[in-house]
């Protein structure tokens, strides 16, 4: 699809070069992207919205609204305004003024691209600017590659992967936000004229802070089924900066690796690729970004996005450092006795001359604590087997303590400032190794090809981090890349987990980074599922994985069961709230079954026997948010609905208790409207005794626009139900 016709008065306005341009639509299967292109001239976005077609392009001159910018601004000339990369030359010159050489139009094993390639006028300096439609998907994706042609070095200031145009009206950003134990909580709030910026400069684990996404309406207030909303997502797993540039008349999104004390050096023939920002535009409020954003993960940014997922017992909250053999084994045989499928042994089972009993020391270390697991980990695959299930294995590769074998050994090999003291972080001790050394990137792909070589029984990796970088300084990198230490961390740890992905595409790892610091399509494309947060406590959760739900999908989100009172907050939760809120994402325990009453394991045993039944629903089909936690009503609802709608999951659960209380109806939006459900309560209190809405059958019409009473089964404080509903 390509048109040509002459741009009379805006392009000349913009940049009086040509006046003939090339207008390329991009389109997905419900979005179109439309970028001109003079030859001579400067790319400029002219539409994103609702799909188009080229009789359509025609029209958009015609019809000209305020939407038009140049698609990858450079400092230099003509230099107000914000940019999308800034540089400077060998000869001290800082401007940069691109003009379009070339134009293709191509394709690649998951969508199609437009290749845009852009020379500076003078200096030997290139930019390739891609977009890609990915296929049978609504993401269109946008990044550069930066090229230095000359002999000597440029330094890179600033270097965004895009510098989107949007409408200004009254616009809102949704994002989400928040620390350890409390991630991604969601704001949103109107955009102000000026600037808003959502960075982190973390170094390891970007998501903590400001997860790097957001969405930004196009007119008013976030609605979850309604209204026009931008949504983009930066796939890095460093530190990111997003821009909301908000004028009068207009709007612009500028996003990329966050350039602040990061300047790159380019060397002569090196090429710099920007990571990919992924862009969705809904017509159907935040629910259409969430939607288009977890389809596109399920098949191209989380591995095995196809496959569902293991119902696993996580030994952490059940006994911390406190692993054995025994306790171990016993685990092992409980979780299996309850339905589970893998058992995964966290943090406490290595270190040989410093054994890891606490968060002090071994980290680097890491063979099996002979005290703690005489058989070693062959005795723990061979429990696993013995009841069936399979194994899991917690290591956290990129650190090291100061009390370590490791650290004894090679103490130039973490992150560091020469001649200054070791600032030390969890546990008084822990460093971060310096992932810019080949022979680090090296050692640390060793620990998971030993313990995959070793125990090919091992069929889960829990990837822990918990550290920033705290020590900004490499004994490897020159002086003169210090300033790169923040991108080169992580172009490292990338070249890691791709040799580990080509050695083992089957392991399943999960990305933790102290709960939810890593819940970024940066490292995601590796990893099967991200560990959401350390805070279990289930009322808590629903606030954390609504959050999580804008952009990641419940097959990546783990979510579990764990005791009451909770660990971290204290709250006394009912066992049938926590699974029905686990059973929202990738359901697990963590917690000593041990502990469980009689009662207990018949519950859990029915409820896990329930989730193997919806898993298919919850983890492969399309999330509807029904009521949000953050609106302070006395309910919160979602569902899941398989993508012909012929079966969902829906869950509701009451957040607040006051006798006779205004409760509101549920509209299940998800359904088809012309078909009738059958209902199933997956999970009732007491086997046989189902609720109120078990075994009715319901027409589509009333579940969507009259919606479900649940105040009327929801009728004490944290009480919740998770219904099954199979079209007749
Ligand atoms: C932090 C993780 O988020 C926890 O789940 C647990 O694995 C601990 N680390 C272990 O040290």
């Amino acid at each position: 699809m390509k048109i040509k016709f002459l741009v009379l008065t805006f392009v000349a306005a913009l940049f009086a070069v040509s006046l003939q341009a090339e207008d390329y639509v991009l389109s997905t299967e419900n979005t179109s992207l439309v970028v001109s292109v003079t030859k001579g001239g400067k790319p400029v976005y002219q539409y994103y919205g609702p799909k188009i077609s080229d009789a359509d392009v025609n029209g958009l001159f015609a019809s000209r609204v305020n939407f038009s910018g140049d698609a990858y601004p450079a400092f230099g000339l003509n230099s107000s305004g914000e940019k999308a990369i800034a540089v400077e030359m060998p000869d001290g010159s800082m401007s940069l003024d691109l003009e379009t050489t070339a134009m293709e139009r191509t394709t690649d094993k998951n969508g199609q691209l437009l290749v845009i390639t852009m020379k500076d006028k003078v200096y030997p300096f290139v930019v390739k600017q891609y977009f890609k439609a990915y296929n049978q998907s609504d993401i269109i994706s946008t990044w550069t590659e930066i090229t230095n042609e000359g002999k000597k070095d440029v330094k890179l200031l600033q270097f965004s992967s895009a510098c989107v145009p949007l409408h200004r009206g009254n616009n809102y950003a949704s994002h989400v936000h928040g620390s350890w134990g409390c991630e991604s909580y969601l704001a949103e709030d109107p955009i102000a004229n000026g600037q808003t910026v959502l960075a982190d400069k973390e170094g390891l684990r970007n998501a903590w802070s400001n997860n790097p996404s957001v969405m930004i309406t196009m007119n008013g207030q976030p609605q979850e089924n309604e209204g026009e909303v931008f949504g983009c997502n930066l796939l890095w797993s460093g530190n990111y900066k997003i821009k909301i540039v908000a004028e009068n008349n207009s709007l612009q999104v500028i996003a990329g690796i966050n350039e602040e004390t990061s300047t790159y050096s380019l060397s002569a023939k090196e090429t710099f690729k920007t990571p990919e920002l992924a862009m969705a535009y809904s017509t159907e409020g935040k629910g259409g970004i969430s939607r288009a954003f977890h389809r596109w993960a399920r098949q191209y940014a989380l591995m095995h996005g196809d496959k569902v997922r293991d119902i696993l017992l996580n030994s952490w909250e059940g006994v911390y450092m406190n692993v054995n053999q025994d306790v171990m084994d016993q685990m092992m045989g409980d979780i299996a006795k309850l339905g589970g499928e893998l058992f995964v042994m966290d943090d406490g089972w290595f270190g040989d001359k410093y054994p890891r009993n606490d968060d002090h020391t071994s980290l680097g270390d890491w063979m099996v604590n002979k005290t703690k697991l005489p058989q070693g980990i062959d005795g723990l695959t061979a429990s696993a087997k013995k009841y069936g299930i399979k194994f899991g294995i917690w290591i956290e590769p990129e650190m090291a303590n100061t009390k370590s074998e490791l650290f004894d050994n090679h103490p130039e090999w973490i992150l560091q400032q020469k001649n200054r003291p070791i600032i030390q972080g969890r546990g008084g001790t822990q460093v971060v190794l310096d992932l810019t050394n080949p022979k680090v990137q090296d050692y640390v792909f060793s620990i998971t090809d030993k313990l995959l070589t070793q125990h090919p029984d091992i069929a889960y990796i829990k990837w822990d981090c918990n550290a920033p970088i705290m020590n900004y300084g490499s004994t490897y990198l020159p002086a003169s890349k210090q300033s790169e230490i923040y991108i080169r961390y992580h172009m490292g740890l990338r070249k890691v987990l791709e040799r580990i992905r080509a050695k083992y595409p089957n392991v399943v790892l999960q990305a933790c980074a102290s709960g939810g610091g890593r819940i970024n399509y940066g490292v995601l494309p590796y990893f099967d599922e991200f560990w959401t947060s350390d805070d279990t406590d289930a009322y808590q959760r629903l606030f954390i994985q609504w959050g999580d739900s804008q952009f990641y999908p419940a097959i990546g989100m783990a979510a579990h069961v764990s005791a009451s009172p909770n660990h971290q907050t204290g709250r006394q939760v009912p066992l049938k709230f926590r699974f029905d809120v686990a059973m929202t994402g990738r359901l697990g325990m963590e917690l000593q079954p041990k502990s469980m009453s009689d009662e207990e394991r018949e519950f859990a045993t029915r409820a896990i026997t329930s989730y193997k039944e919806i898993r298919p629903i919850v983890q492969l089909g399309d999330l509807y948010r029904l009521v949000s936690p953050y609106d302070h009503l006395p309910i919160s609802s979602l569902m899941y609905a398989t993508q012909d709608r012929s079966r969902a999951a829906f869950f509701a659960y009451r957040l607040d208790y006051l006798y006779n209380q205004q409760v509101p109806l549920v509209r299940l939006t998800g359904v088809d409207e012309n078909r009738n459900y059958l209902i199933k309560d997956l999970t009732p209190q007491q086997a046989g005794k189902p609720c109120a809405f078990d075994g009715k059958v319901v027409s589509g019409k009333i579940l969507k626009y009259v919606g479900l009473e649940v105040g009327s089964v929801l009728e004490r404080p944290m009480t919740s139900m998770a219904l099954e509903l199979i079209a007749q």
